[in-house]
């Protein structure tokens, strides 16, 4: 109610005044034909790889163009802005206009890199999800320090809802170079008490007077500092960052696939984008 009159008060007279608001207003019904289509967002990949990919990165991540799956450049973009962004260009910037192409492959693209900013659950990551699951469990050991519903360790994050939660890059960065951004939450440290034993783990909450240390057989500890010797915070995370050496492509595209299905509400079909059943 107090949204609804905020935009009456405000937005309306606002949007008249300003383009970059009147943007939001305008919404073009190809949205609809073209945004979260399985079909259409394939299309734009293949596109993307030949015309894009070289600026924004195979996955979106960024280089010479922004990165286009997390940030300004194109989350919270209506998809009709980024269509315009695309067949227009950025004027006084490297981004070139692609006015020339067809309109149905630019809402190809704009379906694809709309695709980059929806969480992984809804992206059909390629892979055998079964599959994956038993690796998860088994040869790849995952569950050794990760939960999903209320199944595994607690040393890393519990990924019942990793599908939601994550974006389809942060799912392969989180997976593959997992010390780039360590979890809030799960900084690796190791700790000597005064009495001389060694704990490593992750410190959960950390003040100047406790520390709560999960070591890394799961075991909960609620240490005081002042019988604490020493603190070291670590520089890498206990998640192994050596996957793609010891296990295949396939294998790891299959627990990806597994991990990105992990979602505690499935979305309902209404809901923008998601419009594949779950499994
Ligand atoms: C030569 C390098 C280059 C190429 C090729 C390129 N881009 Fe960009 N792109 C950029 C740069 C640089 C920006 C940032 C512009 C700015 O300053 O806002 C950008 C911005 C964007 C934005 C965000 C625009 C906004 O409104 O903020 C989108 C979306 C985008 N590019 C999509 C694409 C797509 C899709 C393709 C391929 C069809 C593509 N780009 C090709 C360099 C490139
Ligand atoms: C030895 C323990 C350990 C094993 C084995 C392990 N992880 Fe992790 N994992 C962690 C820890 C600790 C973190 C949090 C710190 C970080 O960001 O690396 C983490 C982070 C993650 C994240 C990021 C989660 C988020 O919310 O940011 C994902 C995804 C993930 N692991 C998936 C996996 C998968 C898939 C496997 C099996 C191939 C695996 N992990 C094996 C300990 C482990």
């Amino acid at each position: 109610m107090r949204l609804l009159l905020y935009s009456l008060l405000f937005a309306l007279p606002l949007a008249a005044q300003n383009p970059a608001l009147m943007d939001e207003v305008v919404r073009d019904p190809n949205e609809d034909v073209y945004i979260g289509k399985k079909e259409h967002i394939a299309a734009g990949e293949q596109l993307y790889s030949v015309a894009c990919s070289g600026c924004h990165g195979p996955e979106g991540e960024g280089g010479r163009g922004p990165n286009l799956a997390i940030g300004p450049a194109a989350q919270n973009k209506r998809p009709t802005q980024i269509h315009r962004s695309i067949k227009n260009g950025v004027p006084g910037s490297d981004m070139p206009p692609y006015g020339s192409l067809p309109e149905d492959q630019l809402w190809q693209l704009t379906a694809f890199v709309s695709s980059l900013s929806r969480p992984a659950y809804e992206m059909d990551i390629p892979g055998d999800s079964k599959a994956g699951q038993a690796l998860f469990y088994g040869k790849m050991a995952c569950s050794n320090c990760h939960m999903i519903r209320g199944r595994g360790g607690a040393l890393g994050p519990d990924l019942s809802n990793a599908g939601l939660q994550n974006y389809v890059l942060q799912l392969r960065e989180g997976v593959l170079e997992p010390n780039k951004r360590i979890t809030p939450g799960f900084d690796p440290v190791r700790v000597i008490t005064k009495s001389g034993d060694t704990i490593e783990g992750v410190a959960k909450n950390h003040t100047n007077y406790s520390m709560q240390l999960i070591d890394r057989h799961g075991n909960l500890h609620l240490l005081e500092t002042r019988n604490l010797q020493e603190i070291v915070f670590l520089k890498n995370t206990w998640m192994p960052a050596n996957l793609t050496e010891r296990f295949s492509a396939d294998e790891i595209q299959n627990v990806l696939a597994f991990v990105s299905r992990q979602a505690i509400r499935v979305p309902s079909p209404d809901d923008a984008g998601a419009e594949k059943e779950s499994n």
